[in-house]
């Protein structure tokens, strides 16, 4: 039955747990294989080849778990790589640039956005071009922020250092009177309070992590493959790297226990 199959969720390592959480979220019944690349982390430093050959090797691994569905939950995966993984198989692929770019045109009402998220999804121009498409009069203001992704990591979720350094990063794009931010890397939702405060609440923050479980829910019910089941589902973790680490910060990021994490060499 392929509507029991799992949804394969991917992510350059721990930061698309926050997609996980707003899939199981959403989609309470679906069962998910996630893989973290943690021996490669980071992605968002990474030229766009590297990045695409990793893509690749991920794909694989999942297809070789009979997956229904491929979510990309790596932003910088999603802007740079999406045909990579859309080539090699035949299951419905969602990333979450689009999603994102939707809910942001959504919002604005100024149609000011900002855009944050790591080097490589800055420069791809992945958010912008999907929001110029959807409305070429938005105007569209873009930020990498690199230090943002290791703080987290830390658990500097609330610490000062990590306000003054979103404060240098946000108040560019503030200046530029954007009432609608997208939130375009895994991370970042865990920043929602700092990020709140530095931009006294002017812009109405986007997580296309949330974005992307109202996609994956709609492509579910378009392909006919809804799991009907009503029990708990079953989510299993893979990584690249040894699983300590992943299963300690991992808990943060999804807000409930992990179980048992596995580690696979893929590639
Ligand atoms: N998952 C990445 C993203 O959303 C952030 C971490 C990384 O650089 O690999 O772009």
């Amino acid at each position: 039955m392929i509507k029991n199959k799992p949804i394969g969720v991917f992510d350059s390592g721990i930061g698309g747990l926050t997609v996980v959480r707003a899939m199981l979220k959403r989609l309470p019944h679906e069962n998910i294989v996630y893989f973290g690349d943690t021996a490669r982390v980071p992605y968002g430093s990474k030229s766009p080849q590297v990045v695409r050959e990793y893509a690749e090797d991920i794909t694989k691994f999942l297809i070789s778990k009979d997956v229904k569905m491929i979510v990309i939950a790596c932003n910088t995966v999603s802007a740079v790589a999406l045909d990579v993984v859309q080539k090699l198989t035949r299951v419905p692929v969602v990333g979450v640039i689009i999603p994102g770019a939707e809910a942001a045109a959504a919002a604005t009402k100024k149609k000011r956005i900002g855009v944050i998220g790591t080097a490589g999804t800055i420069a791809s121009n992945a958010y912008s071009n999907a929001l110029k498409m959807i409305d070429p009069e938005l105007q569209v203001h873009s930020r990498a922020c690199p230090l943002l992704v290791p703080l987290v990591e830390e658990g500097w979720l609330n610490h000062a250092a990590t306000e003054m350094i979103a404060k240098e990063y946000l108040f560019p794009l503030m200046t530029e009177k954007i009432d609608t931010l997208v939130l375009g890397c895994t991370h970042y939702p865990l920043l929602k309070d700092v990020i709140t405060r530095v931009t006294r609440g002017m812009a109405t923050l986007i997580d296309s992590g949330e974005a992307t479980a109202g996609r994956v829910a709609d492509v579910l019910q378009e392909h006919d493959i809804v799991n009907p089941s009503r029990e708990h589902p079953n989510v299993q973790f893979f990584v690249s790297d040894t699983p300590s680490k992943f299963t300690e910060i991992g808990e943060r990021f999804l807000g409930r226990k992990l179980g048992v994490v596995k580690r696979v060499m893929v590639g």
